[in-house]
């Protein structure tokens, strides 16, 4: 049998972390990232020391709707993030630049857990990791190596989105990974059974990405901030 160290080194680097609060959704361009972000900078302004992790490979975003450039990680006994807007921000774009990362299923899950492994996050009461959409290995393998996460799952009124999320929320039970509540994105009409968040579209929202300051005025927002409580994050 090979053993494998890094779930106990990984969890040694994920000990100072309170809660690990992983962005999922499964459907692509659903506004993960967009409520990934927005979440770590209301979670930051209310003064909980907050990390962000950007785990989407084919298509890194988060460092484009916080406007976060020119950072790069400081190499101190493993990676330790910078800090912006109070958020310790991982990114895997700081390693692929931009480019297209070519790599294999396999080959993401590993340089993922890599990263999980390397990253100094120091003490945190939040660290937000922001999932790529699909349940592939990269996905279940952060759901595996980062034990202590709990999901937050974002979706659409489409009921095409719905039934993703409800074979997502069977996946989660079967793994036992708690389920923090259910963001229903772009929302309108009636709320659909068990939504604790409802964020309405916001047409405010494009021109205000890549300016935290003006992010945090959005609807959008504001609609995250009045669901903190009833999402357990206050
Ligand atoms: N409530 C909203 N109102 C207006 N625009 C929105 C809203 N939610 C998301 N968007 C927009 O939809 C687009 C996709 O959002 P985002 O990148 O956050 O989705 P995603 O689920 O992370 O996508 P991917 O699966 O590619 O990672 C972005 O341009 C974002 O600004
Ligand atoms: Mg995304």
């Amino acid at each position: 049998m090979k053993l494998d160290p890094r779930p106990s080194v990984i969890e040694e680097r994920l000990k100072g972390v309170k809660r690990i609060i992983a962005v999922t959704g499964w459907k692509g361009g659903i506004g993960k990232s967009v409520t990934a972000c927005t979440l770590a900078l209301l979670l930051a302004k209310k003064g909980y020391r907050t990390g962000l992790f950007d785990l989407d490979f084919a298509g890194a975003s988060d460092h484009i709707i916080l406007g976060a450039k020119g950072l790069f990680p400081k190499e101190e006994k493993g990676l330790e993030p910078p800090v912006y807007e109070g958020i310790k921000f991982m990114s895997v774009v700081f390693f692929s630049e931009n480019r297209a990362v070519p790599l294999r299923g396999a080959d993401v899950s590993d340089a993922i857990i890599e990263m999980l492994a390397i990253t100094q996050w120091g003490e945190l009461d939040f660290l937000v990791l922001d999932m790529p959409p699909g349940i592939n290995d990269a996905a279940l393998d952060i759901m595996r190596f980062a034990r202590k996460a709990e999901v937050l799952a974002v979706t659409t009124p489409s009921i095409i989105a719905r039934d993703v999320l409800e074979r997502s929320l069977a996946l989660y039970r079967s793994l036992a990974t708690p389920v923090l509540g259910i963001v229903e994105n772009m929302a309108r009409g009636a709320a659909a059974g068990g939504v604790c968040a409802r964020l309405r579209f916001d047409p405010a929202l494009e021109a205000a990405l890549g300016r935290p300051a003006a992010l945090a005025k959005t609807a959008f927002s504001r609609d995250l901030a009045a669901a903190l409580k009833k999402l357990g994050l206050d």
